[in-house]
């Protein structure tokens, strides 16, 4: 089976319920305790065996490639100071030369569209798809959780975490067939349906491992929910023709791209850090108070 090495992150959203922190700074590069958001998520590609990381970016978002460069002077100034803890920390999360890719969604049409502006940076091999708003807290990643299922699958596989039914119009949405090799049949796929018409309460969480044979069905996609071209509509396509499995996530998944998620993350990824945790819980004790 062929190895999974390629991930694409779109990274192209205006950032429209974030404003107006987003006016000038990409939604991605917001910070959930001192890691921007995209940080998170490319780090846990690359615990999950990713290689090659592709952006579909778009106007306004080159801060995100000059994250992901060597800042020369900075690493310079850090060395003579002795700064050596940061250095290493910033050397830990660096892309090696030629690790990154960029391309641009020239028009927001939707996540399908954005998927599609990657195909010749992905080629003819399967790829992880991972959207920045959502940042996942678990022992082990969520991708490499879904790779243990697609060794064993092949094929596709999406991942889902439960919401409240009242909350599905959010997301996309599977129904749960029978229990396959640490994953589910999937039955149903339906994007952002009303809670009344939701096959059940498992949203697809952001994270995603597709065939190549996806943009074929993308490129014919018509637009759908909201006039955007749905990626989940040509999943829906390739689920008759391919293994299509769904992998219930064991973590905490958050949705930066809302104030309410990207808050809930910043509380927790302080939590966990022992230098911060105590002084996080004495802070929100006495806010509470207030
Ligand atoms: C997209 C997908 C949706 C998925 C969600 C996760 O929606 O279309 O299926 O559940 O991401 O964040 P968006 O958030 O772009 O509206």
């Amino acid at each position: 089976m062929t190895k999974l090495r390629k991930a694409v992150f779109p990274v192209a959203g205006l950032g429209t319920r974030f404003l107006p922190a987003t006016k000038a700074i990409p939604k991605e590069m917001l910070t959930v305790v001192d890691k921007p958001v995209i940080q998170y998520v490319v780090d846990e590609a690359r615990e999950a065996g990713i290689e090659h990381f592709i952006f579909v970016t778009g106007r306004n978002k080159a801060v995100i490639e000059d994250h992901f460069d060597i800042q020369v002077e900075l690493y310079d100034t850090l060395e003579r100071r002795g700064k050596n803890a940061v250095l290493e920390r910033l050397h830990g999360m660096q892309p090696q030369p030629g690790q990154t890719s960029f391309t641009r969604q020239q028009e927001p049409l939707g996540l399908g569209h954005a998927v599609w502006c990657a195909r010749e940076l992905v080629g003819n091999e399967p790829f992880a798809l991972l959207l920045p708003d959502m940042i996942m807290q678990s022992p082990k990643g969520c991708l490499s959780q879904m790779v243990e299922v697609f060794d064993k699958t092949g094929g596709n596989v999406v991942s889902v975490e439960e919401c409240e039914p009242s909350q599905t119009h959010k997301y996309g949405i599977v129904g749960r067939g029978a229990d396959v090799a640490g994953g589910f049949e999937i039955n149903a796929m339906v994007e952002k349906p009303k809670p009344e018409d939701a096959p059940s309460n498992f949203y697809i969480n952001g994270r995603y491992i597709l065939q190549p044979s996806i943009f074929d069905l993308l490129a014919q996609q018509e637009r759908g929910a909201g006039g955007e071209i749905q990626l989940t509509d040509s999943m829906l396509t390739l689920m008759e023709q391919q293994p299509f499995h769904g992998y219930h996530f064991t973590g905490r998944t958050f949705d930066c791209g809302s104030p309410e998620g990207f808050v809930e993350a910043n509380l927790a990824f302080a939590l966990e850090r022992p230098d911060l945790r105590e002084h996080v819980l004495r802070a929100v004790e006495a806010s509470g108070r207030n």
